[in-house]
């Protein structure tokens, strides 16, 4: 091989590394976040089902596993249609029934039809008591909490054509990379480095502290789901493609530079999609192992 074609398969790999890491949902940081700010919202009932269906690695700490479904995506490839779900190509709103489907057209194979699934997994083990191992309900609380933080992702409800926005190059300061690759990783990371010293936990701290003070009258219209639902991800899929639409897309065109105007303008946006992904993931699993004693008293 001559060293200009080493050069070129070095790029060519380069381009395939980042187009793969560029499908995955939050990146670490975003879905650790996620799920730490959930922990703070759990009722006892639901901490104590949590940590008898963690699985050792997690070492007793939901947010240690909430990137797990990313690390076996490429692995289980069934799984890979149910981090998003995409939308008719500028078509800013999202229905169930014409976009919840995989590439082979096969209905119920994306994150919101996966939410419902984990969901029922969980609560008809534990409100039917179900003695049987149906499910596995470690793997069923790991894809749920990791899916209802990719739901708050606004490229995970995408458009079709540009796959989630994974196919728009953008260069982000001086480095090229995709735009959704931007709103899983690189908006955060940037954050880190540039307001919270590059440690994580300070980022969380700042989301839980606007949680309790800026967005507190929020809260409760966040937790809620229609009709006494247990889980209800129609509205978090719709906010999301509006916030896609309104601020991801907008002046991101392909081949565009993204720096300070369009990271310090997004940066609230992504934090209060952590805010909102953490407390409506508590209150879901709230819901899921609130005990059966308690629901008949309320
Ligand atoms: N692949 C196709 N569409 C996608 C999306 N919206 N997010 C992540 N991966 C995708
Ligand atoms: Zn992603
Ligand atoms: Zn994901």
């Amino acid at each position: 091989m001559g060293g200009g074609s080493g050069l070129l398969w070095i790029g060519r790999a380069l381009i395939v590394f980042q187009l793969i890491n560029g499908v995955l949902g939050w990146g670490k940081e975003g879905h650790f976040a996620v799920c730490k700010i959930a922990e703070g919202y759990l009722t006892e009932d639901a901490l104590a089902a949590i940590k008898e269906l963690l699985p050792d690695s997690a070492e007793g700490d939901l947010a240690n596993v909430c990137s797990w479904p990313d690390e076996i995506r490429f692995h289980l490839r069934w799984s890979s249609p149910l981090h998003y779900i995409d939308t008719p190509d500028f078509k800013c709103n999202y229905e169930y029934c014409r976009d919840c489907h995989d590439s082979a057209g096969r209905k119920d194979r994306c994150v919101t039809g996966a939410i419902y699934n984990y969901t029922m997994q969980l609560k008809s083990a534990y409100q039917n008591s179900v003695s049987e191992a149906k499910y596995n309900l470690t793997e069923a609380l790991m894809f749920l909490s990791h899916f209802i933080g990719d739901v708050h992702q606004p490229l995970h409800v995408g458009f079709t054509g540009d796959l989630g926005g994974n196919s728009i190059i953008v260069r982000w300061f001086r480095r090229k990379t995709n735009l959704h690759h931007v709103w899983d990783n690189m908006i955060i990371e940037s954050a880190l480095k540039t307001f919270y010293s590059s440690n994580i936990t300070n980022m969380i701290q700042t989301i839980q502290w606007n949680i309790t003070d800026g967005w507190a009258n929020d809260i409760s219209s966040w937790e809620s789901c229609k009709n006494n639902h247990t889980v209800c991800p129609e509205p978090y899929a719709s906010e999301s493609i509006s916030l896609a639409c309104k601020y991801a897309y907008k002046n991101a065109t392909p081949g565009s530079t993204l720096k300070d105007d369009y990271f310090l303008s997004r940066l609230p946006i992504v934090e209060k999609r952590l805010a909102q992904g953490g407390i409506r993931l508590a209150a879901t699993l709230n819901r899921i192992f609130a005990s059966q004693i308690k629901i008949a008293e309320a």
